[in-house]
């Protein structure tokens, strides 16, 4: 039998590579569940995609060259006026890479993406790709981020959702930017399953790319991340783009943080803040300060941290509150920092400390919507708690930076000189620290007073002037 339809599909299983002629909700061979995707069967007379290719002698395609011929010792970047935005990417948007924006549905991602494209077409042409709003929802909305500044002339807006009709769009038009919002609304006609399943995100994500790289445009991909904290999938976007970028932040809280956990061109883990007001998303040039603007002084349950993100210090705001539970089974209940470290810093409390957490329920908060996910704040972790069970402060005006092991020891994280620098310039006069045990190595900021703690009952010593 011949098929005359102009794509085959197959579907693979994605766990154990079985291949069928149709979709099944659970795969004959390995047993799992919705792991049959549909993948386009390539015709074999298409040679491999290789777009710069000259051919060689033996029919391939690649060519060794001399390392110094070739070009890429410093990157064109087109400048983004967003100094946060830029700082994430690296310095600024790379010709020809593609860039997922990932985040919860209603974090602002499309905000932001409207003002980046808004502020990149003072300079040069974009293309903006609706599949979620109409166009005058659009247009309302970027009159509103303009606040009264005139409508870019160079930046255009599609609505369409058919990934054909756009490519056909961007090859008319020839944007040097273009956003599509969102992936999970695109799809291939040529696909037999729906918008947003693996298969087509995966499948438009890649056409996307080669149009990146083949035109030199520069594209970003919105993608909501699904409940399981995943991007369609089994991560299959991040593998197709150079750089993920994920929006997050509380919803109910005003702070959102860019991050990147993915970079091709640039470091990872750099980290923009943002504050989602009325008219968008604005830079937040001292998050430390915005973090810490609420706090209480000298109460107890609070201690301040400095977390690094990126290569960017943050000082930020831990609260811990522990209350007599009527559970058999106390409650742990971290808000910003993992609940494994939170287990294990009420064990280390309870017995190298000889508090008696075991009855207790205890809590601990980060402010400001952070997730902090370094070992560096164990001890501002341990001093919220400790402070609150003892119901006595946390010393004034001091930070408390350190992780702490099992045996109650607490050890140097990396980079302390420039966590006390960034105290230091917000006013903190104290720093409580692990002891250093190598000599040498950089020599501590000036302004600032340290004190060493050996263990996490040494530095609890310190910080809680009244308990031991
Ligand atoms: P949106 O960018 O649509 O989120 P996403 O694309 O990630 O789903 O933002 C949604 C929320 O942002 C919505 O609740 C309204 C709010 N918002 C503001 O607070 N200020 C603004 O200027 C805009 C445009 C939206
Ligand atoms: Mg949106």
């Amino acid at each position: 039998m011949i098929f005359m339809a102009k794509i085959q599909t197959r579907y693979v299983c994605q766990n154990c590579g079985r291949v069928a002629a149709r979709a099944m909700g659970r795969c004959p061979q390995c047993g799992a569940w919705n792991s049959m995707v549909e993948e386009i069967i390539a015709p074999p007379s298409t040679p491999a995609k290789s777009p710069s290719a000259s051919s060689s002698p033996g029919g391939f395609t690649s060519q060794p060259r001399r390392l110094d011929e070739i070009e890429g010792d410093h990157e064109a970047r087109l400048p983004v006026p967003i100094g946060e935005f830029a700082r994430v990417l690296g310095g600024g948007v790379v010709p020809g890479s593609i860039t997922l924006v990932g985040g919860d549905p209603g974090i602002g991602k499309s905000t932001l993406m409207l003002q980046v494209a808004l502020e990149m077409a003072q300079e040069r042409r974009v293309l903006y790709i609706s599949g979620e709003e109409s166009e005058r929802q659009v247009k309302m909305r970027a009159v509103r981020l303009l606040n009264g500044r005139p409508v870019p002339e160079n930046l255009f807006l599609l609505t369409e959702t058919n990934l054909d009709s756009m490519l056909e769009h961007v090859r008319s038009l020839a944007p040097s930017v273009l956003v599509v919002d969102s992936i999970q609304t695109v799809y291939l006609p040529a696909l037999e399953s729906s918008a947003g399943s693996v298969s087509q995100v995966r499948e438009c994500a890649s056409r996307l790319r080669d149009l990146a790289k083949s035109a030199g445009i520069s594209i970003f991909v919105i993608g909501h991340v699904t409940k399981e904290g995943i991007i369609a999938g089994p991560r299959v976007l991040e593998h197709i783009v150079d750089t993920v970028l994920y929006l997050e932040g509380d919803r109910y809280q005003s702070y959102r943080l860019l991050r990147s956990v993915k970079n091709r061109f640039g470091a990872t883990s750099e980290v923009g803040v943002f504050e989602m007001l009325e008219r968008g998303m604005s830079e937040v040039l001292n998050p430390s300060e915005a973090f810490l603007a609420e706090r209480l002084v000298n109460v107890p349950g609070s201690a301040i941290a400095v977390t690094m993100e990126g290569t960017r210090p943050l000082l930020v705001e831990i609260q811990g509150l522990t209350s007599p539970s009527p559970l058999t089974l106390p409650r742990r209940t971290p808000n910003g920092i993992d609940g494994n470290r939170l287990l294990l810093i009420t064990a280390v409390l309870t017995r190298r400390l000889g508090m008696r957490l075991a009855e207790q329920d205890v809590f601990v908060n980060v402010i400001g919507g952070l997730r902090i996910t370094e070992p560096a704040a164990d001890l501002a972790v341990a001093a919220a708690i400790a402070s609150s069970m003892k119901d006595t402060p946390v010393r004034a005006n001091a930070v408390l930076i350190g992780e702490v092991g099992l045996s109650g020891e607490l050890r140097m994280p990396s980079q302390m000189s420039a966590r006390l620098r960034e105290a230091a310039k917000l006013g903190f006069d104290t720093a409580i620290i692990p002891r250093r045990i190598r000599k040498g190595g950089e020599a501590y900021p000036e302004g600032i007073q340290v004190l060493e703690a050996r263990s996490l009952r040494e530095a609890l010593n310190l910080a809680l002037l009244a308990g031991g």
